[in-house]
This record gives C-alpha cells, structure tokens and sequence, in this order.
C-alpha cells in the first residue's frame, strides 16, 4: 500500500534545485496537498504501517497538515508538537540540534491520555534530528511510540539510520 502510493505521488512533487539556497534540491509536496485524491491516498498510506494507533503527533510546521489528515484517515485524534512559545499551558520541551544551532519541540502532556500509542508524522525526514527529538517527548509525556511516518525520506542525510540508533524499538516508514 505504502510502496503503491509513493509510486503515484511522486510525480506531483515538486523538485526545486537551490532552494532554500544554493545546492539544496528542494521536495515540494504542496502540489500533493492541493490535490485532492492525492491528499486522500497520502493520508492512508501514512497511517498505512500503524493501524492500531491510537493518537497521531504531526510536527510543525509541514507535519501540523499531514498529521491532522493522517488522524482524520485513522479516526483519532491530532497532537500538535509545537515550536517553543506557542502553548500556553504547562509543557513539556525536548531540544535538538539543527546544523547551526538548536531548536525544541514542545507539548501539553496534559493532552497525552495515559495509555496512548501515538504514530509521529511529519513531512520530511533529513537528519533524523527533528523525528527523534519528537519520540523522547513523547516517551516523556508517557505515551508509547509505535511508529514513525513521513512524506519524503532524504536517504543520503542517513536519518533512518541515526533514528534507528537512538530509538530502536520505532518502525520508520516513508511513502
Ligand atoms: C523540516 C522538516 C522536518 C525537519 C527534518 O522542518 O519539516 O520537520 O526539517 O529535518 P531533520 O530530519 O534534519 O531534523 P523545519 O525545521 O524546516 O521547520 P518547518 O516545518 O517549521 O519549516
């Protein structure tokens, strides 16, 4: 299911040489989004590897509209992994490295039943940074990971392999 549908979307992606800046290959998926069968057939094949999910995290920014299709496709319901600043309630934060710099991700664990078995998504998978900054989190607000899937996996940024050293026990799929 999950091989079928990358097959189909990949012609609407958008590849965008020296964008951010120059040597960066950029992958566009808002083509996909737009379109709305597209959209439909990514929704369930990102939930595809994990049916018996029971909440979905999408990461912000890109991750926030695959997440919340992704959730609608499963029939639960959205975490929101938020940048810093951005709730106003208690939070939990958990920090990664960016290539200059550091950033965070941020939750309500008040929004994390206890017994949740959350499927993490979001668009890109580069560095792996960003993804496993995501599990520790949510580990943290004492959810159970049980997978992680994204849109778009830049293989030669070895994330799926640094993921794999830092959480073990967490499928990755990419569609
Ligand atoms: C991008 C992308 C992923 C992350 C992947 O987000 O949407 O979340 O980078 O990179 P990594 O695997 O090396 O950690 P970005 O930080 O650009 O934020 P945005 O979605 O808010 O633009």
């Amino acid at each position: 299911v999950v091989e079928a549908a990358g097959q189909q979307l990949d012609r609407l992606v958008r590849v965008q040489p020296d964008f951010p800046q120059p040597g960066v290959l950029f992958r566009d998926l808002t083509p996909v989004l737009a379109d709305a069968m597209a959209l439909d057939l990514l929704a369930r094949a990102l939930v595809a590897p994990a049916p018996t999910a029971t909440l979905v995290a999408g990461i912000e920014a890109r991750g926030f509209l695959l997440g919340a299709v992704a959730a609608m496709s499963l029939g639960v319901g959205v975490l929101a992994l938020r940048k810093p600043g951005k709730l106003p309630g208690e939070v939990l934060s958990e920090s990664y490295d960016l290539e200059y710099g550091a950033a965070a991700l941020q939750v309500h664990p008040g929004d994390v039943p206890a017994d949740a078995r959350v499927l993490v998504i979001d668009d890109v998978l580069a560095t792996g940074g960003t993804v496993a900054a995501a599990c520790r989190l949510l580990r943290r607000a004492g959810a159970e990971v049980v997978g992680v899937s994204v849109a778009v996996e830049l293989a030669a940024l070895g994330g799926r392999a640094a993921l794999a050293r830092q959480e073990a026990d967490v499928p990755v799929s990419t569609v």
